[in-house]
């Protein structure tokens, strides 16, 4: 049984505390980032015996600090979240998320006696829909993986772009029907290790998450952050919205490691690769192929650009792949035509064993030999041969 002192070590998790201490090396989850709202109300928290105040300020960022005014100890809980801060309710002081006081309405205005007030504020982070919070002392806390977390809330039709939400409405024709045609031909050459996705949701900075209409990526999963690794291909669509859309999309794809981002224009049934080298599209020529470690063989551009070549395309792709079902179908096919050929060769050997041995073979005879599927009965005349008198004694006919 534990010692009360053993049992005080290992449950106490204040301030100053050893398991405390512990506990503050590693970020923690503390609240679902659905809770708040930015210029929401500020919310209570508790956490490892703090008494905190969290709140989404006017950028999207969440800020935890002190629940105590640092002036007369006012709650924080009844502050205004206004202008990327909150602001204590008895004398107006304001404080940002890392802290600092940003306004002190009590003081003249060449007063720097702000700059010498901070409040407790913890560093946060989101990721899946969680708010993180560091309470350590370090200045630079461990990181949390960011391939899997999300700014965008999980299973909605909301992407994030430069700290805006997006609302993504279901694409119409022909942009969902193009879209469907990449993952199919996309799907059909992928290389083994490689997984195709459509809509999947990219971090790809710290202000935008968004989907690209189809993502090439390994299947292992990270080997640190045991998440999914990044795309290494990303296909979009750009049909009724402005280039500018997808440019945007592909420089911030490109910054995150994203090998290489592509671009359908369907109006102009062209293909666009995005080039670092002169930080804009160039076009990839219609009649060449895309050669990638990520396919099976190189996919055609046609195959992207015209529904018809589509299907040629996949069914090419598969015939590479070769999967269960069409490696049994060209094995059938292999089989047939070797029981064909053994058949041949023997219908011929019974006219050449005839010939060998100056029995005459009439045309009718000659056909019938040679027109043979029964393998069994082939068999027979071939035995026959060596012995008959007569041509149609082979089919046990003797007039
Ligand atoms: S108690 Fe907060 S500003 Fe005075």
């Amino acid at each position: 049984m534990l010692s009360k002192k053993d049992n005080e070590i290992l449950c106490r998790v204040g301030p100053g505390t050893p398991m405390g201490a512990l506990m503050r090396q590693y970020w923690l989850p503390a609240f679902i980032s659905s809770e708040l709202e930015v210029d929401g109300w500020p919310r209570r928290i508790r956490l490892l015996g703090e008494d905190l105040i969290a709140y989404r300020d006017t950028e999207g960022r969440v800020g935890v600090v002190d629940e105590n005014c640092p002036h007369r100890g006012s709650s924080m809980i009844f502050a205004r979240n206004e202008e990327g801060g909150l602001r204590c309710a008895y004398h107006g002081w304001k404080f940002n998320g890392t802290g600092a006081c940003v306004d002190m309405p009590s003081e003249g205005e060449q007063s720097s006696f702000k700059d010498k007030v901070k409040i407790k504020a913890y560093k946060t982070q989101e990721r899946n829909g969680i708010v993180w919070l560091y309470m350590g002392a370090r200045k630079s806390p461990p990181p949390l993986p960011d391939i899997d977390d999300r700014l965008a809330p999980p299973d909605t039709r909301i992407e994030v772009l430069d700290g805006k939400k997006i609302v993504t409405m279901p694409a119409l024709r022909p942009h969902a029907t193009k879209h469907s045609q990449i993952d199919r031909v996309a799907g059909a050459h992928v290389a083994d290790g490689y997984e195709v996705a459509v809509d999947m949701l990219t971090r790809t900075s710290k202000t935008s998450d968004f989907a690209p209409d189809v993502s090439v990526f390994p299947s292992a999963p990270d080997p640190k952050s045991k998440g999914r690794q990044l795309e290494e291909l990303a296909f979009e669509v750009a049909s009724e919205q402005a280039l500018s859309v997808p440019t945007n999309k592909a420089r911030k794809l490109v910054a995150r490691g994203v090998r290489r981002v592509f671009c359908v224009l369907l109006k102009k049934g062209r293909l666009l690769e995005w080039s670092r080298d002169v930080d804009g599209w160039a076009t990839v020529p219609a009649a060449s192929s895309i050669e990638d470690r990520c396919f099976v063989r190189p996919l055609p551009v046609a195959a992207l650009l015209d529904a018809a070549r589509a299907d040629v395309e996949v069914a090419e792709a598969l015939l590479v792949k070769q999967p269960p079902p069409i490696r049994r179908a060209l094995s059938e096919r292999e089989e047939k035509g070797l029981v064909k050929g053994r058949l041949e060769g023997k219908t011929e050997a019974v006219l050449a064993v005839l010939e060998a041995r100056g029995i005459k073979v009439t045309s009718a005879v000659r056909r019938r030999i040679l027109g043979a599927t029964n393998a069994a009965e082939v068999d027979q005349w071939l035995r026959r041969a060596a012995v008959v008198q007569k041509a149609k004694e082979l089919f046990g006919e003797t007039a």
